[in-house]
């Protein structure tokens, strides 16, 4: 792996797979903390478990980290690409990003770009596909809650089969091992329409507190009835959630109490795969997992 560091890296520094061993996630919190991300240990670990990652260590010590998500043979997301502020600008964060596009081999690879990342990635052939929105804060009892309209439920296990179908033709890609894994972890609900769920979203514990996604939809309408049940049912919590910048709702959201804080460039190198149906992302899983 070492023979795509730069010359002017320190002889020292070693790239290899990341493990779900204790001491990688550990270290890999502490790299994302001292990026100012709020990664916990477990969205370290299902991140890794759901995934492939390069580490990059010098002297024991962990000092960058990329990760990547294939979904099928076509497609794959990266993210969590971090090098250590004191070792920045050496040409680090180019050899793990060489690293896990080997990893991703003839993918087409999505990626959310934090605004330091863009000129690296645009070296590498990543184009400008859109953008992405968080939004996020805590919410409050006293904030007027969305209606509830249309007739939201807790899904069902027997209902999985069909989200699964639902977030394949609007993702583009089978991810069902992800999706699977995340509602485990939080909680899932679906708009129903004649005893069939046509739109769902999950909510699960990540960062600062709750994020609400992936939230999948035929419409806005439908998209509004999700959050708003889960606005509703996490009062005083710390929510997130991150918006496509055509999803239409971010002047909605921030009416609900949840006001946009960032937002990151969505990069793509090769052919995005096509969406087959009528239902489209109202809201990522998460900036890497797309
Ligand atoms: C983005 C990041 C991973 C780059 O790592 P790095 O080791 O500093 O990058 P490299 O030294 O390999 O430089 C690669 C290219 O990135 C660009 N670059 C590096 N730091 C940059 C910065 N702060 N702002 C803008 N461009 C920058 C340069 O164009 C450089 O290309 P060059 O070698 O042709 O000049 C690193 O700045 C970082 O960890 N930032 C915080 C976390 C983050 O935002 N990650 C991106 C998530 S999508």
């Amino acid at each position: 792996m070492n023979s795509i560091l730069p010359p002017e890296a320190r002889p020292s520094i070693a790239l290899r797979p990341m493990t779900g061993a204790k001491r990688d996630l550990e270290s890999a919190l502490q790299l994302s903390r001292a990026a100012g991300w709020a990664y916990r240990l477990e969205d370290w670990r299902i991140a890794q478990v759901l995934g492939q990652g390069v580490l990059a260590e010098e002297n024991g010590q962990v000092i960058g980290s990329a990760l990547c998500w294939p979904y099928g043979d076509a497609f794959a997301t990266c993210g969590s690409i971090i090098v250590a502020p004191a070792m920045q600008g050496r040409g680090l964060g180019r050899a793990l990003l060489t690293q896990v596009l080997e990893l991703t081999g003839d993918r087409a690879v999505m990626l959310n770009s934090t605004a330091e990342g863009t000129r690296l990635y645009q070296s590498f052939g990543f184009d400008a596909l859109g953008s992405v929105h968080q939004h996020l804060a805590q919410t409050s009892a006293d904030h007027p809650q969305p209606s509830a309209d249309l007739p939201v439920r807790i899904a069902r296990a027997n209902d999985l089969e069909a989200l699964l179908q639902m977030d394949q033709r609007a993702f583009g890609a089978d991810r069902r091992r992800m999706i699977g894994e995340l509602t485990q972890n939080g909680a899932v609900a679906v708009v129903e329409c004649a005893g069939r769920p046509q739109a769902y979203a999950i909510c699960r514990p990540f960062g600062l507190g709750q994020v609400i996604g992936p939230v999948v939809a035929t419409g806005t309408e439908d998209a509004k009835a999700l959050i708003g049940y889960f606005l509703r049912t996490n009062l005083g919590q710390t929510l997130r959630i991150d918006i496509p910048g055509d999803s239409g709702l971010g002047p909605w959201l921030t009416a609900q109490g949840l006001p946009e804080v960032g937002q990151v460039t969505t990069m793509i190198r090769g052919q995005h795969p096509a969406i087959s149906g009528p239902e489209r992302i109202f809201a990522l899983a998460s900036q890497s997992f797309g």
